[in-house]
């Protein structure tokens, strides 16, 4: 077989670099606006259900089918159903891949110029710094120079190791700062704003906005889960891995959570400020708490650490494809995707008031996504391509390969899962494609 595609040195390797690729900018940055723009605590609440319920079941499917294909979304497709139009579902994932890391990068760079900012004690005004655009466009290429390296040395010996070293770190600062926070004066309004739910607050808008965040954040429905999936020894438990890294993923979006709304309500700020909202709030913080400075360059060393680690994941998903299928040396691969994203970025990148027109587009309407580029870049590969691209291989996993034999795949090694096969037969067959379903819907505005 592909003796030299690589595997994971083993089942915590996989592990790490899973939720690597799950925690995230999608964590830190997305989820605390996100809550913030939706009112909050029966938010959160509705965000956790979905992980559970829609969320796993679905990382269990895509695993699945990467394991048993041990190959890149579209060649698991072709491999089960060969010659037919299910293929364009690998390639819409393929495709998802450069799309989401193209804005994401962009985000990525900015949190790579915080750390100087940061140690320099000169943090400044937010909007200012984005609209510069040699500064962003010189981060953005930067950052994407740096996942590229990592991918360009393949499975374990990039990926795997810094996620293993570093995702732990990590999640020590944010204990550190939920403490400091939450002895701010005031902070306790954000307490309850964060975790007393209003059940009032909860919509069709509502509650279809936590789905899509739960999908953004586990990393699933572009074929991200297939192509860590193929790494995967046959040996492995992927049920219960997929446990951890949705546990894990949950954690750090909830920790994250525990120190913005505090510090917010402390300083009292607008929790619905939109995406800026972390680059503000953090900022301050570390302004005015003692050796701040010093934490806050941490902070943004660790942020760009697990933005690392998911653009690598992200740049992966496209350089698998393009070397399993159409045998391009991945040395050499590796450099051309990165660069095509590279110039697609370039419009996210300037659309934050450096270059008018891309920070005005507005081809979208306003109902949908905000009006510069960045936003419409966000909503069509970030919402949109991936719900889409979920309900179609939830799909052709239930129907098409067959859940029962996804159910095999899953089997291996798990008891727990043993039990539980008829109740996942039918939530990937049924629930789950019918509930993603609607948020499509919700995307075209139908229930608004
Ligand atoms: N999950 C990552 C985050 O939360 C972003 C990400 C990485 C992603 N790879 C992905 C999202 C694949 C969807 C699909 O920051």
């Amino acid at each position: 077989m592909d003796a030299g595609r690589g595997q994971w040195s083993s089942k915590i390797g996989f592990i790490f670099a899973a939720a690597g690729s799950a925690i995230g900018l999608g964590n830190i940055w997305r989820f605390p606006y996100v809550v913030g723009e939706n009112g909050g605590a029966a938010f959160v609440l509705m965000y956790i259900a979905f992980v559970v319920i829609i969320g796993l079941p679905y990382m269990f499917a895509e695993l699945a089918l990467g394991r048993a294909s041990k190959k890149n979304p579209v060649g698991a497709i072709e491999a089960i159903k060969p010659k037919s139009l299910w293929k364009w579902v690998g390639t819409l994932g393929v495709l998802t891949g450069v799309g989401i890391l193209s804005f994401y990068g962009v985000i990525a760079g900015w949190t790579f110029g915080y750390i100087f900012k940061t140690a320099a004690g000169n943090i400044g005004e937010f909007s200012q710094f984005v609209s510069d655009p040699l500064i962003v466009l010189v981060l953005f290429a930067f950052f994407m120079v740096l996942t590229t390296l990592i991918v360009y040395g393949g499975v374990e010996g990039g990926i795997e190791r810094w996620s293993k070293i570093l995702m732990p770190i990590l999640l020590i600062l944010l204990v550190g700062l939920i403490i400091y926070a939450n002895t701010l004066e005031g902070a306790s309004r954000g307490l309850s704003f964060y975790l007393q739910p209003d059940f009032s607050k909860i919509t069709g808008k509502t509650m279809l906005a936590a789905l899509g965040q739960a999908f953004f954040s586990l990393s699933l429905g572009m074929g991200l889960m297939i192509t860590y999936g193929s790494y995967v020894s046959k040996d492995d438990d992927i049920v219960n891995s997929a446990f951890y890294i949705g546990l894990f993923d949950t954690l750090i979006a909830f920790m994250a959570g525990l120190i913005i709304f505090p510090a917010l309500f402390a300083m009292h700020q607008s929790p619905s400020a939109g995406p800026s909202l972390v680059f503000v709030v953090f900022p301050k913080l570390f302004t005015q708490m003692p050796g701040g400075l010093l934490v806050g360059t941490f902070f943004f060393i660790l942020l760009t650490v697990a933005a690392l680690t998911s653009t690598i994941s992200l740049l992966e998903v496209p350089v698998a494809y393009l070397v399993d299928e159409k045998k391009y040396k991945r040395k050499k691969i590796v450099w051309i995707v990165s660069a095509f994203t590279f110039i697609v970025g370039i419009p996210s990148a300037l659309s934050q008031g450096a270059s008018s027109f891309f920070s005005d587009f507005g081809w979208l309407p306003e109902r949908l996504t905000s009006v510069d580029f960045l936003s419409h870049m966000s909503f069509i590969f970030g919402d949109f391509s991936l719900a889409f691209g979920a309900l179609l291989l939830s799909i052709f996993i239930g129907w098409i390969w067959g859940a029962p034999q996804a159910a095999n795949e899953l089997q291996r090694g798990s008891a727990f899962f043993t039990k539980t096969k008829a109740i996942w037969i039918f939530m990937i067959r049924y629930f789950i494609p019918a509930v993603i379903f609607l948020i499509l819907l919700n995307l075209f505005g139908i229930f608004d």
